[in-house]
């Protein structure tokens, strides 16, 4: 399935809305309020916008990444970091590798942007597949409760994640 990934732009926010918000529709373990956290992240100073990126099938959207800043506290240090989400499909279009396009994608311009690394809360079968390893094993930690094996982190340089350890500062929209 040829897509074409680009970046997000204003004409394209009432589509994305509609298309996080049918993505998480039948999701179990969602808030169903994911489309307004995107709404919120454009205009935080987290957001970033060169990797809020959309998938585009035929001219149509059918798929929305985001990555945005976050801070990793050891209580000593900070470290600067992002946050992968949500990211979300149009349910008649799973299955098809667009989500994992929009990863790899988004993974190869955060680290031209010299981003290093990366921290998401998502399922434990899906993430390992791009490289997510389980955070705990880094000493780092979300700041609310979450299954361990579902908080993940990622080094987008091979010496990404040393000396690096800590509990997530999320910004305010993730928050809210
Ligand atoms: C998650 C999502 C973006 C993946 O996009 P996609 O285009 O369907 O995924 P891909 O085609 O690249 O990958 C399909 C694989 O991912 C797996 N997968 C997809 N979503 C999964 C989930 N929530 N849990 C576990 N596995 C999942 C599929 O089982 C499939 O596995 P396989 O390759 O071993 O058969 C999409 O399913 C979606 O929009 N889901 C609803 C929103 C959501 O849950 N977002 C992520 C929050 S953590």
């Amino acid at each position: 399935m040829k897509i074409h990934i680009r970046q997000e732009q204003k004409k394209d926010h009432k589509t994305v809305f509609q298309i996080v918000e049918k993505a998480f529709k039948k999701m179990k373990y969602s808030s169903h309020t994911e489309q307004f956290i995107v709404e919120k992240l454009r205009m935080d100073e987290a957001f970033i916008p060169e990797l809020s990126l959309v998938a585009e099938l035929d001219g149509e959207l059918v798929g929305y990444i985001i990555l945005t800043k976050i801070k990793i506290d050891n209580g000593e240090q900070l470290f600067d970091a992002l946050t992968l989400g949500p990211v979300a499909v149009l349910p008649k279009l799973h299955g098809k590798s667009i989500g994992s396009q929009l990863i790899k994608e988004v993974h190869e311009r955060a680290k031209v942007l010299g981003h290093k690394i990366i921290i998401l809360l998502g399922h434990k079968d899906y993430y390992p597949r791009f490289g997510y390893e389980l955070m705990h094993k880094y000493g780092m930690s979300l700041p609310f409760d979450a299954s361990p094996e579902n908080c993940m982190v990622i080094g987008l340089t091979p010496d990404a994640l040393e000396g690096v350890s800590g509990k997530v500062i999320y910004s305010k929209p993730f928050l809210e």
